[in-house]
């Protein structure tokens, strides 16, 4: 964990189960970059409220969402993992950036229309101000770099945006030469194409989702082996012989190969090559038993992180600290450059 390396930050929000998405297009990714990279890993509990949620499933849906993380492979000793909540700078500097963040900004958000729509006239102030809890989450930690999937870019850019032309660009001080000397670290986004969109089962073109009230769409990482098959089996299909890429007549069939690429650990050439000529029929036992493995051992040692609750406290309690030590440092900073009377 030297200074030196680049800084990641990224999370998911503890609403239900984490699904195949969530994993292929963003937690998967965030193992490998533990090599390379600094990283912070939070559970985005602020973010799960924006929503109506259910008190009596909140923390024990925070604890489901950390022990993923575990069981996907983030290592806490070379991650700090910890739940958003336990930081308090989150909301504080969601605050501050609220009062520099014009309204249209975030009357624009794709996300933010799609979800106000299905809930009709009970939009919360939060689901509107979603991205800037986002913005303060990334620019407390100075991340160079933010996994995430195709969905999440334009949160990304409003960060950006945030941070340059409204934190930056009004009240950073500048040197000698008039360049400024920037108070938060402008990131970026870290997309990678392959398995950055997973789409839904029953419908190879709307995304696979945690909302989605059809749960046949998705299968979650901790479905046990007998439903990820009868899910699979039930999948929609098409009446057209052998499985291909990139025909926008069967969004299923690119859908699907994709997965059983990615699942089979396999290139998508050559999973192209196999399933060619392969029927829905021989196809889906074969794309079922790959998820069944890929998932057995998430599944194993989720399983041992809960059983062993006082190790995964700890956990999160050192991660909170490490976290914690971080973003104090940064709100101090924008506090500070808007002019607050110290804290002395
Ligand atoms: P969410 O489920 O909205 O909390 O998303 C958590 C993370 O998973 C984000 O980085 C998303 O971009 C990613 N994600 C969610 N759904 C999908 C999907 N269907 N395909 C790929 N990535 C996804
Ligand atoms: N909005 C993200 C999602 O739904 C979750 C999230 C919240 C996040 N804060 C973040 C992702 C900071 C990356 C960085 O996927």
């Amino acid at each position: 964990m030297s200074a030196q390396r680049p800084r990641v930050l990224s999370g998911v929000q503890p609403t239900g189960a984490l699904h195949l998405g969530n994993w292929l297009g963003a937690i998967r990714n965030w193992v490998d970059l533990q090599q390379t990279h600094d990283t912070f890993f939070c559970v985005v509990d602020l973010h799960a409220i924006t929503v109506p949620h259910d008190p009596a499933r909140l923390a024990e849906d925070t604890l489901t969402t950390a022990a993923l993380y575990l069981a996907c492979g983030i290592d806490p000793q070379a991650s700090t993992v910890f739940v958003q909540s336990h930081v308090s700078a989150h909301s504080e500097l969601c605050w501050l950036l609220n009062c520099v963040t014009p309204l249209n900004w975030l009357e624009r958000m794709i996300q933010f229309k799609e979800k106000a729509l299905r809930q009709g006239a009970d939009v919360s102030t939060g689901l509107l101000d979603y991205p800037v809890l986002m913005a303060a989450d990334i620019l407390l930690y100075d991340a160079d770099r933010v996994p995430v999937g195709e969905d999440q870019k334009q949160h990304l850019e409003l960060a950006r945006d945030i941070a340059q032309q409204r934190i930056n660009a009004r009240f950073a001080p500048r040197d000698e030469q008039g360049e400024i000397l920037p108070i938060l670290r402008v990131p970026e986004p870290l997309i990678l194409p392959e398995g950055a969109r997973v789409m839904s089962l029953t419908d190879g073109r709307s995304k696979m989702s945690k909302s989605d009230s059809n749960e046949g769409s998705r299968i979650t990482l901790l479905d046990p082996p007998e439903l990820i098959t009868k899910k699979i089996k039930r999948a929609k299909t098409d009446p057209v012989m052998g499985l291909e890429f990139g025909n926008p007549e069967r969004p299923e069939a690119d859908n699907l190969l994709g997965l059983y690429a990615l699942l089979s650990g396999q290139s998508r050439t050559a999973a192209a090559g196999e399933c060619a000529e392969m029927g829905w029929g021989r196809f889906k036992p074969l794309l079922a038993e790959a998820a069944v493995e890929a998932l057995r051992p998430i599944q194993e040692r989720y399983g041992q992180w809960r059983q062993d609750p006082a190790t995964l406290e700890q956990v999160l309690k050192h991660g909170r600290e490490r976290a914690n030590a971080v973003a104090e440092a940064t709100v101090q900073r924008v506090r500070d450059a808007l002019g607050f009377l110290p804290r002395s």
